[in-house]
């Protein structure tokens, strides 16, 4: 259990300073993200004197542009110019740091390389130019924290710097390691992309999927069309006026820079919804060819692309054909999400295509408009991306899907002999939120680090064969609610986790380890300048409940800086009472806590709440029969209606909790009633994961409250129950989208699990 053993190291973490790096082989394994395939920690270390050179291969441009990186990586760590030499054999040579494709493994693939470090040498070495830099990420995570604040900012250096010995054999997991950035809904500097790559490179990712074009703003520039960037990078008027966009000259700077640091970038131009800022361009590409604005409000615009017309096919080719001329990228994404389909019901144009093609529907028509663009890409040697919704009506032949509503469309697509990109929301939308008050369900979704931590790419059930299309992840940066300022705070540490999830093999994923490593990894993070979200002290369980005494026990997920915690409810100050040990509850509490840094930075404040409760006794019941009672009922609503006034529009009973009792998928609520049966006395946890809200009772107590609209997110609470049979009601309600409800329990002996159907009753209609 990760959580107790990090509870006794406590005390010990949070009186460290911060000076400390990687001191002692033993310490090696302890510090780098992601963490590598293979790795064996040696005695001793290299010391980066002023006789420290770095050398390349001869004669290659390539490996010498890697060196001059790691000579001014150093360079700023050591504050010392340092040499890069050519060599002349592939000996390593004394006070050196060689990087050298010779005699490489050629096992170990395009990224892998192997890194040894002695006490007189360090050698890099590698197949290709790509693995080199990879490796030269890791050595930079050998040396202390600080080498990566830029020199002014660093103090005075009174040692040279040390690396650890150690060999370590390391190669990627996963091909695709990517993070979206969506520079659409909120425009981004070139500086800041750059940066962004950066960082990307850093945590040895190698995608950025840059989302260039959304309803709310159209950011590359499109000689052939000038009104794109004249009209559509602009949105709202006066002072509310907003935008930008990247010349082409911009793009291929941007390009460049990402390939000096072997990220690829893939652009996506959106087609055919999210498009409000082309038809606010150029109107004649929209159905009704007039009355478009570029988009102010965040959401799903219905106006899209006009599917009949074969000059928005004219338009697009041209665009894609810029696109391609400037982007090396073998992919290029073209969205394919969330388009409705009204304009296209309506229109004549539309309409007649449907007939002219025999089509059954719109999604078919969708499924045209994607194949036809495909044609398009495969003839310029160019290979086409685009959410799951491209499933629908039928896949392009040659797709590859990135799955986003969960992982449904991964397995569709894998198993159809598709590639596949995997980035479902419930781990990798890096736009959710990362903490979440007690008891307050989130507008979007919860993102905790640790749910990003434990995604698995690759789904279960897969033939070896199918599962070689998962190429890997990408994490989705959405930026509706994150202007360029935001989008590090959003980003980090879930990247961390996510680029850890892509690299290191998946047997060697360990929460715990990762926690700790985290801890010299948020000092790293610091030095670069990175605005990360500081994770807020962590309990057991955000809600405990008690019938004589509990204990809170805090962990601190950043390693340093002082826990000050209140039992009042009031947010804690630098005057509230510092945690040390484990603190006994013995009354209903609330419990505040927040990490003090000495810089001044606060993390988020937690709260934990601690429930001194009776057990519930068990009703007595004779005449009960296996199965729940359920009505159904039809409407719409933002929170759970009052079930007492409203009509059902069917009843009937069920085996278990689920959703294959309702009559459609927008629109309805539903609401269980039965018995649960528990085996023995004790504390039980009931869980909740919903989309669209839900609660839980046991008899009168609201257990789970999990109401509201929200996308498939958990929702937990306890309950102290006697053994027997306790009434239990679950309510559910789903406005439109994704469904989803799924009722778990945990108890003494019950390890978590659907509530299964051997522990419902309902009692006979007699
Ligand atoms: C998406 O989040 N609409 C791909
Ligand atoms: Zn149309």
């Amino acid at each position: 259990m990760w959580f107790k053993k990090a509870l006794l190291m406590m005390c010990v973490i949070a009186q460290q300073t911060a000076a400390a790096g990687p001191s002692n082989a033993g310490d090696v394994a302890a510090v780098l993200i992601p963490r590598p395939a293979g790795l064996e920690s040696r005695s001793g270390h290299f010391s980066i004197t002023e006789a420290a050179q770095v050398w390349i291969d001869a004669g290659n441009a390539e490996t010498r542009a890697i060196g001059k990186y790691l000579a001014q990586s150093l360079h700023r760590g050591t504050g010392q110019p340092m040499i890069v030499r050519e060599l002349g054999s592939t000996k390593p040579v004394k006070d050196a740091i060689v990087l050298t494709t010779v005699g490489a493994d050629l096992s170990l693939g395009e990224e892998g390389y192997e890194l040894t470090v002695s006490p007189t040498s360090v050698l890099l070495r590698a197949p290709q130019p790509r693995g080199l830099f990879r490796g030269i990420q890791t050595i930079r995570q050998l040396l202390p924290p600080e080498v990566e604040a830029a020199s002014a900012e660093r103090s005075e250096r009174v040692a040279p710097l040390t690396i650890p010995c150690v060999r370590i054999t390391d190669r990627p997991r996963y091909k695709w390691r990517g993070m979206l950035l969506d520079c659409g809904r909120h425009f981004m500097t070139k500086e800041f992309v750059k940066r962004y790559i950066d960082l990307l490179a850093y945590h040895k990712m190698n995608v950025l999927h840059w989302h260039l074009t959304e309803d709310q703003g159209w950011r590359i520039e499109i000689k052939k069309y000038p009104k794109l960037t004249e009209v559509g990078a602009w949105r709202g008027k006066g002072e509310e006026r907003y935008g930008g966009f990247y010349t082409q000259d911009d793009i291929r700077e941007i390009i460049e820079y990402a390939a000096s640091r072997y990220v690829t970038i893939v652009p996506e131009i959106e087609m055919p919804g999210h498009s409000m800022a082309a038809l606010a361009s150029y109107p004649e590409l929209g159905c009704v060819g007039q009355g478009y604005e570029v988009g102010t409000r965040w959401g799903v615009y219905s106006d899209v692309y006009c599917a009949g017309d074969d000059r928005v096919f004219e338009f697009l080719e041209d665009v894609l054909a810029e696109v391609i001329e400037l982007f090396p990228s073998q992919y290029i994404h073209i969205g394919g999400d969330e388009c409705p389909k009204q304009c296209w019901k309506k229109c004549p144009k539309c309409q007649l295509r449907i007939k002219a093609e025999g089509f059954h529907d719109e999604h078919e028509l969708q499924s045209y408009f994607i194949r036809r663009i495909e044609k398009f890409l495969n003839s310029k040697g160019r290979r086409l991306i685009g959410w799951d919704e491209i499933l629908e009506g039928g896949l392009a032949p040659n797709a590859t899907v990135q799955s986003w509503r969960g992982m449904d469309g991964a397995v569709a697509a894998a198993t159809s002999g598709h590639d596949v990109i995997a980035s479902p929301t419930s781990h990798c939308y890096l736009d959710y939120a990362q903490v979440r008050a007690a008891g307050e369900p989130t507008r979007m979704g919860y993102l905790p680090l640790e749910r990003s931590y434990e995604f698995e790419p690759t789904p279960a059930g897969l033939t070896p064969k199918q599962a070689r299309h998962i190429l890997g992840l990408e994490g989705n940066m959405w930026t509706e609610h994150a202007p360029q300022q935001r989008v590090d705070w959003q980003v980090f540490p879930r990247l961390c986790a996510l680029a850890e999830v892509g690299w290191s093999p998946k047997e060697l994923r360990d929460w715990e380890g990762f926690s700790e490593r985290m801890k010299t990894h948020y000092r790293r993070l610091d030095a670069l300048g990175v605005t990360y979200f500081l994770p807020p002290p962590q309990c057991i369980s955000r809600e405990q409940v008690f019938e004589d005494a509990a204990e809170l026990a805090l962990d601190n997920p950043l390693g340093r800086g002082i826990v000050r915690y209140t039992l009042d409810g009031r947010d804690p100050t630098q005057a509230s009472p510092r945690y040390v040990k484990p603190v006994r509850i013995t009354d209903t509490t609330v419990v505040k806590a927040q990490t003090f840094l000495a810089d001044s930075r606060t993390s988020g404040i937690a709260e934990f709440r601690f429930r001194k409760l009776s057990p519930r006794e068990p009703v007595v019941l004779t005449n009960t029969v296996p199965g729940l009672a359920y009505a159904y009922y039809e409407g719409n609503w933002h929170r759970l209606p009052d079930f007492e006034k409203l009509t059902p529009a069917a009843t009937g009973t069920a085996s278990a909790f689920g959703l294959s009792v309702r009559m459609r998928d927008d629109g309805f609520a539903l609401r269980f009633t039965g018995y649960l049966q528990v085996p023995i006395d004790g504390t039980y946890t009931f869980y909740l994961v919903s989309d669209d809200g839900s609660r839980l009772w046991i008899g009168p107590d609201l257990v789970v409250d999990h109401d509201g609209l929200h996308s498939a997110c958990e929702m937990s609470g306890q309950i102290i129950l006697k053994a027997g049979k306790h009434p239990i009601i679950v309510a559910h309600f789903e406005a439109g989208g994704a469904q989803h409800l799924e009722v778990s329990y945990a108890g003494p002996g019950i390890a978590k699990q659907p509530v299964p159907a051997s522990a419902l009753w309902r009692q006979h209609a007699d």
